[in-house]
């Protein structure tokens, strides 16, 4: 990737990796990554801002190499998951001078998970800097955006934060900046469902510290850098409010048509109800796009048949990912089907057991679907109606 100057002598050095499809394995990843690393020249240091994920750190010091620089003084870790941290031990070994400056709890990750000497750490506390000269950065500590050691990184003069994980996208582009504010919108709310929304009241309190510091510039270490600060944290701030929108989250599964015959029914009562309703056929569905629809919906209901006693293993998966991501649910409840018996709707109420949502009657039939069970359907649709307007989601 090219080398780009953010202020004077602030670069943009990390790179762009175009066509990784799946991170940690478990996220689909359909616009590719970037892993942003930044290079600021103080009159008397050299700070790096995060490294790049081992995959790339060839390129990362390609880049450096461009801007001639003879040393770097800091490497700065605001997170240690590798795609960040990763190539440190790579730029030690080019810069062997070079201090890794980070909190306690991040010194003690990256001595375990990446082996690098005790001997090469710089910690620093909530709030201290450090001098490069005429720059200075302080560091914000930040815990659960997103691992419990996350820190954000202030350069105090150009009024600009680094902060990792958070605010970023997992966006391959070439631009620099959030040019495309449509396109950035979709690629962090993705982002914010699948990484940061469980930790979401905890971002509540760091976003109202961000208001001591006037932020310019918000480069994060993955997808483009916000020129327009306001742009990502009011979406931010929308994101992570308590406040639900009227929309219905509906991830089902069928097997032999059964439930399918329900969602259909169910999709159109609510639709006749004016509630958005987003369904999900499991068999179908990226899991991004329903941790995306996670992040606004008031209800979630979930539709599956019984499988040996159970839901079935998709709805199985869909209720631990809802509950692992603990959005701002208030309402959540079961359609379903079963042949002889079972106990599916109570396996998945002991799964979303994190969702602090009120449970609606479920809708369970037996077989297919009859008149008894679409009449029930219509009185859940009434009932989400009725909640949604308690909450005042519904004029
Ligand atoms: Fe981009 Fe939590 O690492």
């Amino acid at each position: 990737m090219t080398v780009r100057e953010i202020k004077q002598k602030v670069y943009a050095v990390g790179t762009n990796h175009w066509d990784r499809r799946l991170f940690d394995e478990l996220i689909p990843l359909p616009d590719g990554t970037s892993y942003n690393s930044y290079l600021i020249i103080g009159s008397e240091k050299i700070a790096l801002i995060d490294a790049v994920d081992p995959v790339k750190q060839n390129e990362l010091l390609e880049n450096i190499n461009k801007i001639d620089v003879k040393r770097i003084d800091y490497v700065i870790s605001n997170h240690a998951e590798q795609d960040h941290s990763g190539g440190i031990p790579k730029v030690l070994e080019v810069y062997p001078m070079a201090k890794v400056v980070t909190n306690p709890k991040c010194k003690e990750f990256l001595i375990e998970h990446l082996l690098i000497p005790e001997e090469k750490f710089l910690v620093v506390n909530d709030n201290d800097t450090i001098s490069l000269g005429n720059r200075t950065l302080q560091f914000i500590i930040a815990p659960w955006v997103h691992w419990p050691e996350t820190m954000l990184t202030y350069l105090k003069e150009e009024k600009i934060l680094f902060p990792c994980d958070l605010f970023g996208s997992h966006l391959a582009t070439s631009d620099l900046y959030s040019t495309d504010e449509a396109k950035v919108y979709e690629s962090a709310k993705r982002y914010y469902a699948e990484i940061m929304m469980p930790f979401r009241k905890n971002i509540q309190k760091h976003i109202t510290r961000l208001n001591e510091f006037k932020i310019d510039v918000i480069a994060p270490s993955h997808g483009p850098v916000h020129n327009r600060p306001e742009f990502i944290l009011n979406a931010y701030k929308d994101w992570i409010s308590d406040n639900a929108k009227n929309e219905i989250v509906f991830p089902y599964v069928s097997m032999h048509g059964s439930v399918e015959k329900m969602a259909e029914y169910f999709i159109d009562a609510v639709m006749k109800r004016n509630i958005t309703i987003k369904p999900f056929n499991l068999t179908k569905t990226d899991i991004g796009e329903l941790a995306m629809a996670l992040v606004d919906a008031a209800t979630v209901v979930i539709g599956t048949p019984t499988v040996l006693t159970g839901p079935h293993p998709a709805a199985v998966y869909a209720a631990y990912l809802c509950n692992a991501l603990r959005p701002k649910t208030k309402f959540i409840s079961i359609i379903g089907s079963y042949g002889w018996g079972g106990k599916m709707p109570e396996k998945l109420k002991e799964l979303t057991s994190n969702l602090s949502a009120e449970l609606i009657p479920p809708v369970i039939a037996r077989g297919h679907p009859k008149a008894g069970d679409f009449q029930a359907l219509d009185t859940l649709a009434d009932t989400i109606l009725e909640k949604h307007k308690g909450i005042g989601i519904i004029k």
